[in-house]
Order: C-alpha cells, then structure tokens, then sequence
C-alpha cells in the first residue's frame, strides 16, 4: 500500500499534511527516512513513523456508542444529528457507519464500523442475532404478556417475531427485559403496541455477546476490545 494512503487511514491527518510531514522528513519506514509519498510499505510487517508517531495498522474500526436520543442512525441526515456525528476526530478518516438502525428516541448500544462484511452478517436475518432492548412501558406488563411475546407476535399479516424471551424487572411491572431475534422497523415498539401497550423508554442494552458498556456515557464511544470483536464473530 502506497504510505501516504496508509496514513491518511490510520491518522486523522489530511492527504496535504502528510505530504507536508514527508517534505519536513518526518516519515520513516524501518528507521529510513521517505521523501516519495507514493513509496510502497508492507502494512502487516513495516515500522512506521509519522511526526514521531509509531502508526498502528489495523484494516477495520469498530466503535461501540452509547446512542442518545435525538440522533438519527446514519451517516447524513438533512434535518437531524447523525450518529457519526458523536465519533470522535480520531477516528473521523475511518468513514464510519451504523450496524443497523435505532430509532431517533432510542438510546443505547449501536455499533460503528467500516467493516461491511461484519455488518452484514450481524444484519442478516439467517444470524438470528438475539437483541436485548430495556423498555420502559405506558402499562404495567404481566405474566400474559411475557407468554405472547414467548409465543411470538404477529405484527403483520405475513410476519409474526420469533419467539423473544421477556423478563419483567420491576416489581409494579413497568419495566422489562426483551430480547428479539429479528430488526424490523420499530419491532419493540410494535410487539408493545400488538398488545395494548406503549413504549415510553428503549434502551438497547446488548446484540449478540456484545453488551452496552456502564462506564459509557450518552454520546461516548470506544473501541471493542479484542475480546469483544472475536466473540461477535465466532457467533456469526
Ligand atoms: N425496536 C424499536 O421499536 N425501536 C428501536 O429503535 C429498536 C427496536
């Protein structure tokens, strides 16, 4: 790969800067100074060093956030704020997208990456990816409702969920555990409605093995961990 490609996708720097940083020889590959921003580096095996920096290569980035409300899962929106506009610049060269959608009222877990293979088998309905929302419900929800969300809904003429697993976590029974193994559009919200009941909060709190880290704040993202990224792909 051509190094000033390499570090145009792995820094935040401009095409101009790095070629400015070159010029000002500040650019090495295995301790040798390059002045050609076209010179060729091995990603997987060169040392390189950009304005002191050791650049660290790696092919894919994945960002998980803790969606707010008010944000649209996008990448461009005419009217509203977008998710990728919460990344921080660091990672702004790696041209981020949303796996999937959450609702612009709902909050939590939305994973971020440039890596569309991964997302499209995490979206894919054959993954049967189990999705754990927290819902905060209009009514109080009971034993008969856990058994029609166990049994699956029909929420159109041709589609009913799968079986979900639904826990109820608060003993006036408002607030409740729900776990789909489809995404179709407002699908909580839909299932809640199917049985005379609203929605009035959602929060994502998992997605396969991969679950919403406490320590992030709305708005706040991070890199999975190694950890992290292995497991969500041994489950797809
Ligand atoms: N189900 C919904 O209704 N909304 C979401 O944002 C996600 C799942």
């Amino acid at each position: 790969m051509r190094i000033d490609k390499l570090i145009a996708n792995c820094t935040p720097a401009t095409r101009r800067e790095i070629k400015l940083c070159i010029k000002k020889r500040q650019v090495s590959v295995n301790s040798k100074v390059v002045s050609d921003p076209g010179f060729h580096v091995d990603e997987n095996k060169d040392e390189i060093i950009f304005c002191g920096e050791k650049i660290k290569y790696s092919r894919y980035t994945y960002l998980m956030l803790n969606k707010p409300e008010g944000y649209i899962s996008a990448t461009y929106d005419k009217h509203y704020p977008v998710v990728v506009d919460l990344v921080p610049k660091e990672f702004a060269h790696a041209r981020l997208f949303p796996v999937g959608r959450l609702d612009i009222d709902t909050h939590g877990l939305l994973l971020l990456t440039n890596d569309g293979d991964l997302a499209h088998k995490l979206l894919s309905p054959k993954s049967h990816v189990p999705k754990t929302y927290y819902v905060k419900s209009a009514k109080p929800v009971g034993k008969s409702e856990t058994n029609s969300f166990e049994k699956g809904i029909t929420l159109e003429e041709d589609f009913t969920t799968q079986p979900a697993i639904h826990k109820i976590i608060s003993d006036d029974g408002y607030e409740s555990l729900l776990t789909i193994y489809e995404g179709k559009f407002h699908q909580v919200k839909r299932m809640f409605e199917a049985l005379g009941n609203e929605v009035v909060y959602l929060k994502r709190i998992s997605m396969g093995s991969l679950t919403l880290d406490k320590l992030l704040a709305e708005g706040e993202c991070r890199p999975l961990t190694g950890e992290e990224l292995q497991k969500l792909k041994n489950e797809i």
